[in-house]
């Protein structure tokens, strides 16, 4: 069962639109038609940055799928400041990043808000990315398996057998992200092997289909070694997918 590799660029608060355009523009020409072949790209901006980028896009035909960092569970009503899963799905995204530790640890999010929010991306058809990983002090006391299991057993509680098979998780330890610390491959593959029996477990068709990405501090020199893991299939990037240049590179890993 081949699994077609996704590499996702989280730009995170980084980025305005006339900004944003200038990036995806570069991107473009810096991709070739055959880095398409094989893998499947989505660029995850601020929200404020979605339509513009939509549009050129739209206009350019270009290749890449369009991603969100967030979204609430609801499709509308009286959240202030939250935007809404039915909202980007009129903006044609294809992906949305739910969980991010950031927003774990920052927002409070627990699985159970990121269940529903998985399941809501879904409902709105689009691909949610479920980003689950351990801490630096976690993974020393030994319990980064376990956390990261409890991570996606909660965060997947909501989803239908199909919709394991097509959700995107990212194994993102969190000491490992915006650090340069990037986990070993050996390591990270060990992770990604548990997640898959994690979800194996659940239901064991998912568990040769789901498609399950690393990230933390993932570059142009690391992304070889790391996608050549067997169970790792894609990388969710953040700093190096804010310059075309070293985006790109990652994406055409398999030139290297
Ligand atoms: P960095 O690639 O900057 O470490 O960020 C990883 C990340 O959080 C992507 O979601």
């Amino acid at each position: 069962m081949s699994r077609i590799p996704l590499i996702s660029g989280n730009w995170k608060m980084n980025l305005n639109h006339f900004e944003a355009i200038q990036m995806v523009q570069k991107l473009s020409y810096e991709l070739r038609n055959h880095d398409y072949d094989a893998v499947e790209v989505s660029v995850h901006p601020p929200y404020t940055d979605l339509r513009s980028i939509q549009t050129l896009i739209d206009a350019d035909r270009m290749h890449f799928h369009l991603g969100a960092q967030n979204c609430h569970a609801e499709s509308s009503g009286a959240f202030t400041g939250e935007v809404s899963p039915a909202m980007l799905q009129k903006l044609e995204v294809g992906f949305v990043i739910v969980g991010h530790s950031e927003r774990r640890s920052l927002s409070g999010e627990t699985n159970e808000i990121v269940a529903a929010k998985a399941k809501s991306v879904f409902a709105h058809g689009m691909v949610p990315i479920v980003c689950v990983g351990e801490t630096l002090e976690e993974r020393e006391s030994g319990g980064a398996e376990s956390v990261v299991e409890t991570q996606v057993t909660g965060s997947l509680a909501d989803l239908s057998k199909d919709q394991l098979s097509e959700l995107v998780i990212a194994y993102e330890p969190v000491w490992a992200i915006g650090t340069g610390k990037t986990a070993s491959a050996e390591d990270a593959q060990l992770m990604c092997a548990h997640i898959r029996s994690v979800v194996t477990a659940i239901h064991k068709p998912a568990g040769t289909k789901v498609r399950i990405q690393y990230g933390g501090s993932v570059n142009a020199s690391n992304a070889v070694e790391l996608m050549s893991m067997e169970d790792i299939d894609g990388a969710l990037v953040g700093g190096a997918s804010l310059e075309a240049a070293s985006f790109a590179r990652i994406v055409s890993f398999q030139d290297a």
